[in-house]
């Protein structure tokens, strides 16, 4: 089932026209649709089914409460990387068990309050975090649960900035000096290793990475029992693609059969964290046309959305999908165009050379509700979002 489709030529999410929620809250928003998340999660949900595993959604792919919701009703965990992401998963219902701390960065601080509220599994990424931690569970009288993040030195073939697993990135502890790093997390008196963690990067479309991963980490899970740790769970991380525009990304079902055959007789549990493959084609940014200035170059459709609402394309030469909401005709000619935002820099920019349907200013009659506005600003955190959205144009 298709959950973003046009019908009677109006672009409809879950049965509901867009234009209608426009006239209601205003432009620019993001809609999602509950049937596409809860449709993602069964995926993962079934992909596990017989193994060991669990799975935690990576919070920092949306953290809109009502996301988190849904997938904590479905009875997800949660990958967080902030304590803000600990609070609002907390909030969500998502129990604090099922919650795993990652992060390169972590504040004492944060530490703390994750301690607290015992949250079921810290991955810690430094020598320097083994000793704050320990020394902040001493303070507290605990035992912190913990895997070590290693960086296991694969190329996982995507974009430079949202690789995370070879030697250059700050991500993890080299995989060579990973049994140093265990050796001392085992002479601090208040952590306890459960196990290892990996996450090699985001919007991965082939599995060899994966595998590749795999194979150097199950190596090194040898050495660190022959050392005397007990390694127990193996977190695998997130990083699954999906498609924009032409991109094959594996099935989930695939992947999985890889995980189970690289990790079979390993005796780990597993746990997952995708957020992408969850979230990335269940919700659209709508947003209004304000006026189309044509160039000597090129056309420039100017809209109400901008970098600030949407960054991927300007920081990842990211490529989303644009449709209007009001279908165009098969027969329609198209313009090249720039779909640019109102703010003050060239780079603010959603999409360049596209061609589209002509465009027009949209309809000024929008209601625009400020108290939804002031509330959206109150409850959300500046991530970046990895929605697949279509950006609709009236
Ligand atoms: N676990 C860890 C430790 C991570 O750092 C990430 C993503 C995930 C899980 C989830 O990965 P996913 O399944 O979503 O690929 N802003 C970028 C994406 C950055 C992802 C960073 N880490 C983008 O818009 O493409």
């Amino acid at each position: 089932m298709s959950f973003f489709e046009y019908r009677n030529g109006a672009m409809h999410a879950e049965g509901v026209a867009l234009a209608a929620i426009a006239a209601q809250v205003g432009t620019p928003f993001y809609c999602y649709s509950a049937g596409a998340l809860r449709a993602g999660w069964r995926e993962f949900a079934d992909g596990i089914k017989g193994m060991n595993a669990s799975v935690c959604y990576a919070m920092k792919a949306n953290s809109n409460l009502a996301v988190i919701r849904v997938f904590g009703e479905m009875g997800a965990g949660a990958d967080i990387v902030s304590v803000g992401e600990m609070r609002r998963a907390l909030a969500a219902g998502i129990p604090a068990g099922r919650i795993i701390y990652s992060g390169v960065g972590k504040k004492a601080s944060e530490l703390m309050e994750a301690l607290q509220v015992k949250v079921g599994q810290i991955n810690v990424e430094s020598s320097a975090e083994l000793e704050t931690l320990n020394a902040v569970a001493g303070q507290l009288g605990v035992r912190a649960d913990i895997t070590i993040r290693v960086n296991p030195d694969v190329d996982a073939g995507t974009h430079a900035k949202i690789t995370t697993g070879r030697k250059e990135n700050k991500f993890g502890i080299d995989i060579d000096l990973a049994r140093e790093a265990f050796a001392l997390a085992g002479r601090l008196p208040n952590l306890k290793v459960v196990g290892v963690a990996m996450h090699i990067g985001s919007q991965l479309t082939s599995l060899e990475p994966y595998r590749a991963a795999i194979v150097r980490v199950r190596e090194l899970i040898g050495q660190l029992r022959a050392d005397g740790h007990r390694i127990d769970r193996f977190d695998i991380g997130g990083g699954l693609g999906i498609v924009y525009s032409n991109e094959k990304p594996p099935s989930i079902a695939d992947f999985m059969a890889v995980v189970a055959k690289e990790t079979a007789g390993l005796g780990c549990e597993l746990t997952f964290e995708p957020g992408r493959r969850l979230v990335g084609e269940a919700g659209v940014l709508v947003s209004e046309v304000i006026l189309v200035k044509p160039g000597a170059a090129k056309t420039f459709v100017i809209v109400d959305a901008a970098m600030n609402d949407l960054i991927r394309p300007t920081l990842y030469e990211a490529w989303h999908d644009i449709l209007p909401v009001k279908e165009a005709r098969q027969d329609t000619a198209t313009i090249r165009c720039d779909i640019v935002g109102p703010i003050c820099e060239s780079g603010d920019f959603l999409a360049q050379n596209r061609d589209l349907p002509p465009l027009a200013a949209g309809s000024t009659n929008l209601s625009f509700s400020t108290k939804s506005i002031k509330k959206e600003i109150k409850t959300s955190y500046f991530n970046f979002t990895l929605f697949k959205n279509f950006i609709l144009i009236f």
